[in-house]
């Protein structure tokens, strides 16, 4: 089954509107109109605009960080789906470590999101992952067992084709610590499977599932080879046009 590679930049909480705006000029001059590999980018809210202009006519390709799962409303500090779509922003990364982490978000609250955005026309990027004392006591496989199915309560087989899984070990982001190419392959295989066993292997065999956590362009080769391993989810080194673009080429060439 041969799915198409997927290359996401997470900005996280960097770049102003016209920083972002040049970065994503830079990318799209780069990327062009080439689509054989999916290429997003997910500035901050501040500067989605910007960047929506930036990347027009070009295959880049726009996504938001978060989102609220309500349409409009008195939701001081929120975002709506429908306000992303504005911006013609295509995907929302839910679900991220940081976000679990430092903003307390749930499986049950993720859930409403994912569930929210498909139902709304934004494809969501669902992010899992076991922390460093998981992995060790051995709970990897079983953390990421109940995010993945926790994020997808009520998620129907249909709606599959929308959802973009990303597995990122929470020790590996931000770290420089990357999970090896075997280690990684190992989850993604156990994730696969878990989206075989529930939603049978014609829908599982075509969800995309991306790695993140210190992905760069020295160690992308040998992770984006694995046979689960669909493209990235990239932090720190999406923040450049050189090393973000080198990741997409290196998309382009894997098997
Ligand atoms: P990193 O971040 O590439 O800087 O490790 C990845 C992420 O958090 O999505």
């Amino acid at each position: 089954m041969s799915r198409k590679y997927f290359i996401a930049g997470n900005w996280k909480m960097n770049k102003t509107p016209e920083e972002g705006a040049k970065l994503a000029s830079e990318i799209a001059s780069i990327v062009s109109k080439d689509a054989s590999v999916d290429v997003v980018i997910c500035p901050t809210f501040t500067a989605l605009d910007r960047v929506s202009q930036a990347i027009e006519g070009s295959a880049v390709k726009l996504g938001a960080q978060n989102l609220y799962p309500k349409t409009s409303g008195a939701y001081t500090g929120e975002i709506s789906p429908e306000m992303l779509r504005e911006v013609f922003a295509k995907f929302v990364i839910l679900g991220h470590s940081e976000r679990r982490e430092y903003f307390g978000e749930s499986d049950a609250f993720v859930n409403e999101k994912v569930k929210f955005s498909l139902e709304n026309l934004i494809n969501p990027i669902l992010c899992i992952g076991e922390t460093l004392e998981q992995r060790e006591a051995d709970e990897t496989l079983e953390v990421v067992k109940t995010q993945l199915l926790g994020g997808l309560v009520g998620v129907e087989a249909s709606q599959m084709g929308s959802v973009v899984v990303a597995y990122e070990p929470v020790w590996a982001i931000g770290t420089g610590k990357t999970a090896t190419p075997k280690m990684a392959q190992e989850v993604h295989g156990s994730i696969r499977a878990l989206l075989n066993e529930k939603y049978g292997d014609a829908v599982g065999e075509k969800v995309r599932i991306l790695y993140g956590g210190s992905m760069k362009p020295a160690n992308a080769e040998e992770l984006l080879s694995q046979k689960d391993i669909d493209g990235g989810l990239i932090g720190g080194a999406a923040l450049d046009s050189n090393s973000f673009c080198d990741l997409v080429a290196a998309a382009k060439r894997a098997p």
